[in-house]
C-alpha cells in the first residue's frame, strides 16, 4: 500500500470538493493538470472572442442601416470585452496575458475554427448571430456551472450579452427570410456555408476528444461535446423551419424514439484541415491579428511607462 504523500492527500481533498460541487477559487490548491487544462481552455476561448471580431468587423462600414450598424458595432465591442474578461480570468491561474497573446500570434494556441470562414454577404451577420452565437450560448450556459469560480462567473455575464447577439442576428435572418426572393436566397446561401462549421464549434466527437474525460471529471465541462452539439441542433432546427430555411443536411430527420433531430456525418477532415491552418481565412485572420498587435505596440509602451512612473512616485513617497 503506497504511503499517501502530501500531494495525494491534497488531491483527495480537491476531488472531494469537486464532487461536492464546490467552486475552486484562485488561491485554492489545485492539481497542476487542472490549472493547465483551464489555462489552455480559457486562453483559447479568449483568443476566439478577439479573433471573432474580424469576420463581423468586415461588415460594419457596409451595414444596410444606421440601426444595423449600431447593433453590429455593439456586438463587436462586446466580443472584445469578452476576450479581455476571459484573459483576466486566465490570469487568476498565474499566467501572463502577454505570454498567452504571444502563443496565439506565433501559432502555438488555437482559436475557434468558425472564425476561419469568410463573411461574404450581409446575411452572414444574421447567420453568425443566430448560429455562431447561438452555439456559444449552448456551450457557455453550461460552462457557467464550471468548477472554476472565475470562469463560471465570467460566463454568467457573457451569456447575457450573447443573448443580445443571437436575438439581433435572428432578427436580421427573419427580415431577410420575409424579404424579397433575392434576400431569402442570400440567407439560404449563408446558412449553407455556416451550418456545418457551426456544428464543429462543439469540438470533435466524444470518441475523439482527448481533453473531455479530464474536464468532465473535474466538472469544468458538465456536458460532452456531442451532448451540447445535439442540444444546439434540437434548438436550432425549429428556428430554421420557422424561417422557411432548409438546413444543408439531407440526412437531417426527427427521431421519434429519442426526440432528437439526427444529423448526417460531420466532415472531420475539413475540421482538422482548418485546425491545421488550412481553412479559407486562417492566414488572413492571423495577419490581421498580428498587424493589430504591432499597431498597438505604442499603446502598450505608453501604458507601461505610465505605470512605471506611477510606481516610482509611490516608491519615492514611501521612502
Ligand atoms: N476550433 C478550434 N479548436 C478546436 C475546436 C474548434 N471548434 N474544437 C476543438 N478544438 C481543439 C481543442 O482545443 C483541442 O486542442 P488542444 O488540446 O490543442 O487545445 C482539440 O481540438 C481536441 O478537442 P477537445 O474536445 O479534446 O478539446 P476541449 O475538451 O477543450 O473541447 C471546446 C473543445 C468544446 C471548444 C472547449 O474547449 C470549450 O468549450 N471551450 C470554451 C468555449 C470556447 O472556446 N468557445 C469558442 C467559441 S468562440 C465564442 O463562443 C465567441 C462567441 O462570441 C461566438
Amino acid at each position: 500500500m503506497p504511503v499517501p504523500t502530501e500531494d495525494s492527500a491534497l488531491l483527495a481533498a480537491f476531488e472531494a470538493r469537486i464532487a461536492a460541487g464546490e467552486s475552486i477559487e484562485p488561491k485554492d490548491w489545485m492539481p497542476d493538470r487542472y490549472r493547465k487544462q483551464l489555462t489552455r481552455m480559457m486562453s483559447q476561448h479568449a483568443h476566439s472572442e478577439v479573433v471573432g471580431m474580424l469576420p463581423e468587423g468586415n461588415w460594419i462600414t457596409r451595414a444596410p442601416s444606421l440601426r444595423r450598424k449600431l447593433s453590429l458595432i455593439a456586438k463587436v465591442q462586446d466580443e472584445a470585452g469578452h476576450g479581455l474578461y476571459i484573459y483576466c480570468g486566465t490570469e487568476t491561474l498565474g499566467v501572463d496575458r502577454h505570454e498567452l497573446v504571444e502563443q496565439l500570434l506565433d501559432g502555438r494556441a488555437k482559436y475557434s475554427s468558425i472564425f476561419n470562414y469568410p463573411t461574404l454577404a450581409w446575411a452572414d451577420m444574421g447567420v453568425i448571430g443566430w448560429l455562431v452565437d447561438g452555439a456559444a450560448i449552448v456551450n457557455q450556459t453550461v460552462l457557467a456551472k464550471a468548477s472554476y469560480g472565475p470562469y463560471a462567473r465570467a460566463m454568467v455575464r457573457i451569456c447575457k450579452e450573447e443573448n443580445f447577439h443571437k436575438r439581433q442576428g435572428y432578427e436580421i435572418c427573419t427580415v431577410l427570410a420575409n424579404g424579397t426572393p433575392a434576400q431569402k436566397a442570400m440567407l439560404q446561401e449563408s446558412v449553407n456555408r455556416f451550418w456545418w462549421p457551426a456544428l464543429m464549434m462543439f469540438g470533435p466527437s466524444d470518441t475523439n476528444s482527448p481533453n473531455s474525460a479530464e474536464l468532465l471529471k473535474w466538472r469544468v465541462k458538465r456536458k460532452t461535446n456531442d451532448e451540447l452539439r445535439q442540444r444546439f441542433v434540437n434548438l436550432t432546427v425549429p428556428q430554421a423551419i420557422a424561417l422557411g430555411i432548409t438546413l444543408p443536411d439531407p440526412d437531417l430527420r426527427f427521431n421519434e424514439t429519442t426526440g432528437d433531430w439526427d444529423i448526417g456525418e460531420i466532415d472531420w477532415s475539413e475540421f482538422h484541415a482548418v485546425l491545421k491552418g488550412n481553412g479559407p481565412c486562417n492566414h488572413e485572420r492571423m495577419a490581421a491579428r498580428r498587424k493589430a498587435h504591432d499597431d498597438g505596440a505604442w499603446v502598450r509602451a505608453a501604458a507601461t511607462a505610465h505605470a512605471q512612473k506611477q510606481q516610482a512616485r509611490k516608491d519615492t513617497a514611501a521612502a
